[in-house]
């Protein structure tokens, strides 16, 4: 059975994991649009900023056939000014897909729950799971598979980390996760992903020490510090994550040659020095450029019927 919504990576098996990123490399290589879903409209429906999610969803769509309409954080006053669940009623009535942007993950989880359409998660304050297929699809690239593979996550055990941590659980993948105490990640997705890794082969290490973290990692990635709605607790982030600024010394302790991932936008002498980002190393536009890819894919998957 195909998922009907992608409001986390947990939507998938590990199976369709990797079945969506085999058709993701499939159209990165054909480079070639097509009309598969021509008469179809996406609407990105955002309460927070975005580049990447935005463009990468209207482009690909496009590629596709189909279009694609942007409502931002102005016309949704920030998600104030009515119910997810009223605007999935009413939008689903116009629109074949909607992506949504959201401050609280529940109104993602309520959209799918009452709309008539598929409901894909463009990030929340739990999960980014469109940024994690990316993420595998660019570490496929350079390493040739996932299972096995040696990852590091360092920094704040957020959306973007929570979704890496589930995905790569199914992908068989071994993900050290390095945070400051109390800034951890979800213990239910912690639990989740155990469970899957238990299944694939894959590990799921938590610690607090980014040098444990990193030690023979293949791939080092980060995050911001402070993630979109946290910008109060800013000057408190960046004392408490300096220690886990990911910089050349750091690197050194990685794995030879590591690669340097990171989901952008990038505050460069926070969370990532520029010598580490700017470096050959880093391949953090082909993880951007990946969004699209992925994407295209799980547009095929929920569309195609
Ligand atoms: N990585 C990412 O989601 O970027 P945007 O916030 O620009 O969409
Ligand atoms: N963790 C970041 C990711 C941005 C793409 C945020 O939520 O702001």
């Amino acid at each position: 059975m195909k998922p009907t919504h992608l409001v986390s990576i947990q939507d998938l098996n590990s199976r369709q994991l990797l079945e969506l990123l085999k058709n993701a490399r499939a159209m990165k290589k054909a480079k070639k649009p097509s009309r598969k879903l021509a008469g179809k409209t996406l609407g990105l429906i955002f309460q927070k900023p975005s580049v990447r999610t935005r463009v990468s969803f209207e482009v690909g769509m496009g590629q596709l056939g189909g279009q694609s309409l942007y409502i931002g954080p102005v016309e949704l006053e920030q998600g104030k000014r009515e119910s997810a669940k009223d605007m999935a009623l009413v939008l689903s009535r116009y629109l074949d897909a909607i992506v949504t942007r959201t401050f609280s993950h529940s109104d993602v989880v309520e959209m799918a729950e009452v709309s008539s359409v598929p409901v894909i998660n463009g990030l929340s304050d739990e999960s980014h799971p469109c940024q994690a297929l990316a993420d595998l699809l660019t570490v496929q690239e350079r390493t040739g598979k996932l299972a096995g593979v040696p990852i590091a996550y360092v920094g704040d055990g957020n959306n973007v980390c929570h979704s890496l941590m589930e995905s790569c659980a199914l992908a068989g993948a071994k993900l050290s996760i390095a945070t400051p105490k109390g800034y951890a990640p979800d213990p239910k997705i912690t639990g989740w992903s155990k469970q899957q890794a238990k299944k694939t082969g894959g590990q799921i290490l938590l610690t607090e020490d980014p040098v444990e973290a990193v030690h023979g990692a293949r791939v080092v990635y980060t995050d911001v510090w402070t993630s979109m709605g946290q910008e109060k607790e800013k000057a408190e982030r960046i004392r408490i994550f300096n220690p886990y600024q990911v910089n050349e010394s750091l690197m050194r302790k990685a794995a030879p040659n590591a690669w340097f991932m990171h989901c952008l936008p990038a505050h460069r002498g926070e969370e990532v020095t520029g010598a580490v980002i700017d470096s050959p190393r880093s391949i953090v536009y082909d993880q951007a450029e990946n969004r699209m890819h992925a994407q295209k894919a799980v547009l095929l998957m929920l569309l195609e019927r």
